[in-house]
């Protein structure tokens, strides 16, 4: 990788809103940028370090990783880890990085779930990976059933205090999982700072009980695939594209998930988003941040004009009352 010619662009902080992460001190921007696919080894180095630098220069200044994006496993941390020694360094005091662990990573009993020494040590090596001294946000990415909550809560109060991480964070951890988990947190004294669910408009679970209950406990919301991977976009409207992520053969986006039924509500809510004057995956980020209590939108992003566009959904008009009741109802319409 080249010496960087890297200069953020000064007016980074004119262009972005950004929100406070619950009852925390931090502040997010509404759009954050994931690196969950397409920071591996299937996407160019190149287009990888255009898009940090984009989002960078357009206020983004959060990037969340975990052990093991890719692919393979851990090559989004060594990437990112790569374009941040060469680009970001001067920038670290401005920048939230976060990683996690939780999902398989490595073989035999110490690789996956929620176990105090897994997630210790999956933090030396995401912290290695990436050539930080720390993270800014360290997540337990799963509930893990086997494993007692104040283990895998006690860890991650041990890797703040330890100074892995300035913060904790949980994700896809149910409501009753959840205020467990803020309790525990509270007693160690290592509040849980944030929850990483799954919400757009094709997943909407979060809406039956975890925000109430994360405001509730004074935590902030990122929600990951705002964009349903990429559904909730017109790519898929004329069949798959060559080097989509559904074309790639994700193990994420099977080509069966994209059915007609599926295809029809989107065409429907792509007629929404044209009489507001923008693209369905611009309405569809911003209908998630018409609820104050979400923080930030996670958008993963595979281009520059990808990531330009969805940032641009900042600059919408609020929904009418009409609007809104137009969604509903294309949604009620799938089946
Ligand atoms: N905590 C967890 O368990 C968990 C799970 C999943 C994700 N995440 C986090 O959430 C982040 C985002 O998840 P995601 O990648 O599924 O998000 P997403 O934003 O729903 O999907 C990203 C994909 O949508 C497509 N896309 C984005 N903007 C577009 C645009 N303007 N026009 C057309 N297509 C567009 C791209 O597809 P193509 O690649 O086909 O171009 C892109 O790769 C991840 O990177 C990760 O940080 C967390």
């Amino acid at each position: 990788m080249s010496l960087s010619s890297y200069v953020a662009a000064p007016d980074r902080y004119h262009q972005m809103s950004y929100r406070r992460c619950g009852a925390s001190g931090l502040m997010l921007p509404e759009v954050s940028l994931g690196l969950w696919q397409n920071f591996g080894d299937l996407h160019p180095g190149g287009t990888q370090r255009a898009v940090l630098r984009e989002a960078f220069d357009r206020g983004v200044t959060h990037f969340d990783l975990a052990n093991n994006y890719g692919p393979p496993y851990g090559q989004a941390e060594l990437n990112f880890g790569r374009i941040f020694a060469a680009d970001f360094k001067p920038y670290r005091d401005e920048l939230i990085i976060s990683s996690k662990a939780g999902y398989d990573m490595w073989p035999g009993p110490y690789g996956e779930g929620g176990s105090r020494k897994y997630l210790i040590a999956s933090c030396d090596q995401s912290l290695k990976r990436m050539g930080l001294d720390y993270v800014d946000i360290f997540y337990s990415h799963r509930f893990d059933p086997d494993t007692p909550l104040e283990e895998t809560i006690g860890a991650l109060d041990q890797i703040v205090r330890s100074g892995r991480a300035l913060y904790a964070g949980i994700s896809s951890y149910d409501p009753e999982q959840t205020t467990r988990a803020a309790a525990i947190a509270d007693r160690l004294g290592t509040p849980i700072l944030i929850h990483q669910p799954r919400y757009n408009m094709f997943d909407r679970w979060i809406e039956d009980g975890l925000v109430d209950t994360c405001e509730q406990q004074g935590m902030g919301i990122i929600c990951f695939s705002p964009l349903a991977q990429g559904l909730l976009t017109s790519k898929y409207l004329h069949g798959i594209p060559e080097g989509s992520r559904a074309g790639m053969g994700s193990r994420s986006l099977a080509p069966d998930q994209i059915d007609r039924s599926t295809l029809e509500t989107v065409a429907a809510l792509t007629e929404v988003a044209k009489d507001r004057d923008q693209t369905l995956a611009q309405m569809a980020i911003a209908w998630i941040l018409r609820d104050p209590r979400i923080t930030s939108v996670l958008v993963g992003a595979s281009s520059i004009t990808q990531l330009d566009s969805d940032i641009d959904a900042l600059n919408t008009n609020p929904f009418t009352e009409e609007e809104l009741v137009r969604i509903e109802t294309v949604l009620a319409e799938r089946r």
